[in-house]
């Protein structure tokens, strides 16, 4: 059975900037299956954000082709205007950046429910008792009527998880989302992950600079100045590729 949940079909991104054209995506394959947890190793300026701005639609790509399939739908995230992306993204996909991004001024629990204020997934009755139960996810609902402030970077990070969970999306992508955590800390948000794949059935894809975290992923990609390569190839292929390079 074909499980593609994620297609990216020679995707390139070029900035414009004042020193001329930069191009951190170049001619990126990719697909990802349903219930992978897909790692993307790469340096920092090597195109990690960008490439994941493209699949969660943050950002639209200068040429190529974005599927994402939902249920029977092929969803062409590349064809959609700035807003739909928007609007997409919001119901679809839940996205955790490194620097969490709670509203300061709102309770854990508010700010669960922010997301499904926006949408119409759930009805606002039902979205309380859904922000408790995600809240309780993460093992975080006795903190619930706190704000930000008063809890750990690490648990901070839970409830961006949350957070990101409260529309039910079946992908998570995340950013470097350890990337302020200590190494301890870090590994709990990969417990979080983890059960939500092999219990919930989600799809996550994550990129971060710390090559050391390559081992706790279902599968491993490398991103060098805009070019994915697949880790998990032959040793052999590697070489070649390394010969390829030196030539050059
Ligand atoms: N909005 C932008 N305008 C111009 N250049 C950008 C922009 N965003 C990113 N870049 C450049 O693209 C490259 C990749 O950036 P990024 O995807 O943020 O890398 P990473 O997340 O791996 O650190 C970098 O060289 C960066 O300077
Ligand atoms: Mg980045």
């Amino acid at each position: 059975m074909d499980n593609t949940l994620i297609e990216l079909m020679n995707v390139s991104k070029t900035y414009s900037t004042a020193a001329g054209d930069f191009t951190a995506l170049k001619n990126i394959n990719l697909k990802v299956n349903a219930g992978e947890f897909v790692g993307i190793v790469g340096k920092s300026g090597a195109g990690k954000s960008t490439l994941l701005n493209m699949i969660n639609g943050v950002d639209q790509l200068t040429s190529g082709v974005v599927i994402v399939h939902d249920g029977g739908e092929k969803i062409s995230v590349h064809e959609m205007s700035e807003d739909g992306r928007a609007l997409w993204r919001g119901r679809k996909m839940g996205v955790v950046y490194q620097s969490f991004q709670l509203l300061p001024m709102l309770t854990l629990i508010e700010n669960i429910t922010l997301p499904l204020d926006f949408s119409d997934n759930f009805k606002p009755r039902e979205s309380k008792a859904r922000a408790m139960q995600l809240l309780e996810l993460v093992e975080l609902e006795g903190h619930a009527n706190k704000l930000p402030a008063f809890i750990s970077g690490g648990q901070q990070q839970r409830v961006a998880i949350a957070r990101a969970l409260a529309n039910d999306p079946s992908i998570l992508v995340a950013d470097e989302p350890t990337g302020s955590l200590d190494s301890i800390t870090a590994d709990h948000i990969f417990d979080v992950f983890e059960q939500l794949v092999s219990n919930q059935g989600k799809t996550i894809i994550m990129v971060t600079h710390d090559s050391s975290l390559a081992g706790r992923f279902s599968r491993n990609l490398r991103i060098t100045d805009g070019e994915l390569a697949d880790e998990d190839d032959s040793a052999e292929s590697k070489v070649d590729k390394t010969m390829r390079r030196r030539k050059k």
